[in-house]
């Protein structure tokens, strides 16, 4: 323990995150150290305040609250000690740390899970009539195995099964259980990353009666790590409904699964266009009125200079729609980012090659654009974001953010774009959330401006507007 606080005196962290988040240029000193943050904190996005994160954990909705749980070293920049951490959100957009949820044992690290409620109570852990909140995580060691822990306080603290683990090592690469009550079978479903003794990325399927009785029942391969699996409906029709296999690259299948096996319908196709977006976990028991699918990702963004390391994408939600080539998913974010949004500055116009910068009263360090185009005969429409440009080839049909190509089709003529902009990344929507591109990017601490220009002909925008956007750490 002392070897590992070596990195970052906890204390001093501590007193420091009273004033989150840090505006660039802050002095501060941690474990003896000077630092003046390069770059201040991440300010719409989640990331603890002080150690590393990586996967997303154990999304959960649990009696109004979000619970978030995350791949936690608490006493370093780097990765290493895996914890789970946990922090909790009543709106999807602010969230609240409450400290470490599973720590290290003398089965191992923790590393990455997923969480449900057991609400018949299968497992027997239940208390006073209340289902229980489970847990289902690897422990790292040698052996390598899945475990269950489980909370009897709506998610508020967590007890470790006595007789874990509850899957033995199947192989030494085996990890990253993401469990789901498959109805129509009435059992509990394991989806499991295992890397075959002749070094085949496999998905096995596991099921349970009771969440601590597992056996394999069948395997999928081309998948490597942090699977996921659930149903959406297509073209939001309840009576079409799919299944998607997915894991930590987001590239993904859609098939139909019968509580045993995995059958695609499709190729595996790619998921994010962007770069550093991995290990993304989808939300268990939203409640079925809301209805939707909301996923969340490793936001791969190095902040030097800061207490903390690394961040999580914005929450997304997931849609299932039909396209030329097949059934593609889409991913937009949550609509109550939208609460976010402060000053806006709209200029609905057409905009022709040569045309003055019609946003050039936008200015601000966290933003969102939202425009909605007609390119008609133009080449090139190009925004330029705090000096980081984002640029739509209209000939291509393709989107290059910071110099990252991704292809994004016109839909109907029109092209829809969103770029939320934060101190470490931009994440960027286009063609209805057929193209994702997140995207780690350091802008310029001191550009504030937004512009757009075109090329080749006029541009008739039905929508163009920049939103100032508040701090997610701003309780005001
Ligand atoms: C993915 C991953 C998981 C593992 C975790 C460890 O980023 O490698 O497979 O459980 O991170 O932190």
């Amino acid at each position: 323990r002392r070897r590992h606080t070596r990195d970052l005196d906890r204390r001093t962290a501590t007193s420091l995150v009273r004033s989150w988040p840090f505006p660039p240029g802050t002095p501060a000193t941690i474990a003896g150290r000077k630092h003046r943050w390069k770059v201040g904190g991440v300010t719409t996005h989640f990331s603890p305040r002080h150690g590393w994160t990586n996967d997303p954990n154990g999304l959960v909705y649990i009696d109004g609250e979000y619970h978030l749980f995350f791949q936690y070293n608490p006493y370093g920049w780097d990765w290493g000690n895996m914890h789970w951490g946990h922090a909790v959100s009543k709106d999807l957009v602010h969230w609240e740390e409450r400290g470490e949820a599973l720590y290290p044992d003398a089965l191992g690290p923790m590393f990455s899970g997923s969480a449900a409620i057991d609400w018949k109570n299968t497992s027997g852990l239940g208390k006073d009539g209340k289902p229980p909140v489970v847990l289902l995580y690897t422990a790292a060691g040698n052996p390598t195995v899945q475990c269950l822990a489980y909370s009897t306080d709506n998610g508020q603290t967590f007890t470790k099964y006595a007789n874990n683990p509850i899957v033995k090592q199947i192989t030494g690469g085996n990890r990253d259980p993401k469990v789901l009550w498959h109805e129509p079978t009435k059992q509990w479903v394991m989806a499991l990353y295992v890397e075959t003794p002749e070094k085949k990325h496999t998905i096995h399927f596991l099921t349970s009666p009771n969440l601590k009785d597992w056996k394999v029942t069948s395997q999928t391969e081309g998948f490597y790590e942090c699977p996921d699996l659930f149903e959406l409906p297509l073209d939001g029709d309840p009576l079409k409904k799919k299944w998607v296999l997915t894991a930590a690259s987001s590239e993904y299948m859609v098939g139909a699964f019968d509580g045993t096996k995995f059958t695609p319908e499709t190729p595996k196709l790619k998921g994010h266009r962007g770069r550093g977006f991995y290990a993304a976990q989808t939300f268990s028991d939203l409640p079925p009125k809301d209805g939707r699918r909301i996923q969340i990702g490793w936001l791969q963004a190095p902040s030097p200079g800061m207490p903390f390391n690394q961040a999580l994408t914005v929450p997304l939600e997931l849609k299932l729609i039909t396209t030329a080539d097949g059934p593609r998913l889409t991913w937009t974010p949550v609509r109550e980012r939208d609460t976010l949004r402060g000053k806006a500055t709209p200029a609905p116009l057409t905009l022709k090659p040569g045309d003055a910068n019609p946003l050039s009263d936008a200015k601000g360090e966290l933003l969102e654009v939202v425009a909605v185009l007609e390119p008609g005969k133009a080449d090139e429409v190009t925004f330029t974001v705090r000096g980081v440009p984002v640029v739509y080839d209209v000939g291509k049909q393709e989107l290059s953010v910071n110099g990252h190509k991704a292809p994004a089709p016109l839909r109907e003529g029109k092209i829809d774009l969103r770029i939320l902009v934060d101190r470490t990344a931009f994440e960027v929507f286009a063609s209805g959330g057929l193209t994702y591109v997140p995207m780690p990017v350091i802008p310029k601490a001191e550009d504030r401006s937004v512009g757009v220009t075109v090329k080749g002909g006029p541009v008739k925008f039905s929508t163009l507007e920049v939103h100032e956007l508040r701090s997610i750490w701003d309780r005001k």
